[in-house]
């Protein structure tokens, strides 16, 4: 028996942690929305559970946002959860960095938080329901290196725009937190430890001493949507296997 209000869009629900928040979700009686650049991809990642709803959008396109915002209240309901999953990595220094690389990043990883953020809490405000965000950002955002300069500042900015969210949304009862993983065994995950400074700054002071499962960082994901945090807003959970706790 699904509950009606159980309604949740994960952004990047294709591949990684947001393919994984989607099954998390799933466990816990969620339908899903599942939102990413589309194609064979996100089809294939869903064909067969009908409790998914795949839909196509780019999360720096403020139409096709609303457009998937729509879709989802239209089949599935109003979303009371929102997980912003969707990301990408571009390693270089600044020195080097790029117009277009340093656009990009910004673009997908912050401007595309914020849209689906405010798209889905404007669906929520409407139809007078309270509701929960939850950013993914990146011990990026407290420390950089060498390589992930542009990653570093979007992330950066993923984590005050997790605050600003909080603090705009919190009089409609909607809780906005994020969580900061560090490295994860995922494909932009395995392409980052690539980078020899980056595993060596990143895996190589893990406490843990490993790249972290997708589904650790779901579970936190999931604990932050749900109603066991329901005093929590405005706030960063870290799980990055202790990178941050060792210098
Ligand atoms: N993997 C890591 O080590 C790691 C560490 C810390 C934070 N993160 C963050 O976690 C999030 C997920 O990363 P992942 O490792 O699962 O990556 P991934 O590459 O496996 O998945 C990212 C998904 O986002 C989708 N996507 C990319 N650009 C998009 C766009 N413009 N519109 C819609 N969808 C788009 C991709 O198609 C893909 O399905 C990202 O925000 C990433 O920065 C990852």
């Amino acid at each position: 028996m699904t509950d009606p209000q159980k309604v949740a869009v994960v952004t990047g629900g294709a591949s990684g942690i947001g393919a994984s928040v989607v099954t998390a979700l799933l466990a816990e009686g969620y339908r899903v929305a599942a939102l990413d650049l589309g194609g064979a991809a996100l089809e294939a990642a869903w064909a067969d559970e009908p409790r998914v709803l795949t839909v196509t959008a780019n999360v720096t396109d403020r139409q096709a946002v609303a457009a998937a915002v729509a879709t989802t209240v239209e089949r599935l309901g109003v979303p009371r959860v929102l997980v912003n999953c969707a990301g990408i990595y571009r390693a270089s220094n600044l020195l080097d960095t790029t117009d277009e690389d340093f656009d990009a990043v910004v673009a997908v990883n912050l401007k595309g938080t914020f849209l689906p953020s405010q798209l889905v809490a404007r669906a929520m405000v409407e139809a007078g329901v309270a509701g929960s965000i939850v950013n993914i950002t990146s011990v990026a955002a407290s420390e950089a290196t060498e390589e992930n300069g542009a990653y570093a500042a979007s992330k950066g900015g993923v984590t005050a725009l997790t605050r600003a969210l909080a603090v705009s949304f919190a009089e409609h009862g909607i809780r906005v937190n994020g969580v900061q993983p560090g490295p994860i065994a995922t494909p932009q995950g395995l392409a980052a430890v690539a980078d020899p400074v980056y595993a060596e700054r990143m895996v190589g002071r893990m406490l843990l001493k490993r790249l972290a499962e997708p589904h650790e960082i779901a579970s936190a994901v999931v604990f932050l949507a749900g109603e066991g945090a329901g005093f929590i807003t405005g706030s960063i959970l870290t799980a990055d296997g202790g990178v941050l706790a060792h210098r």
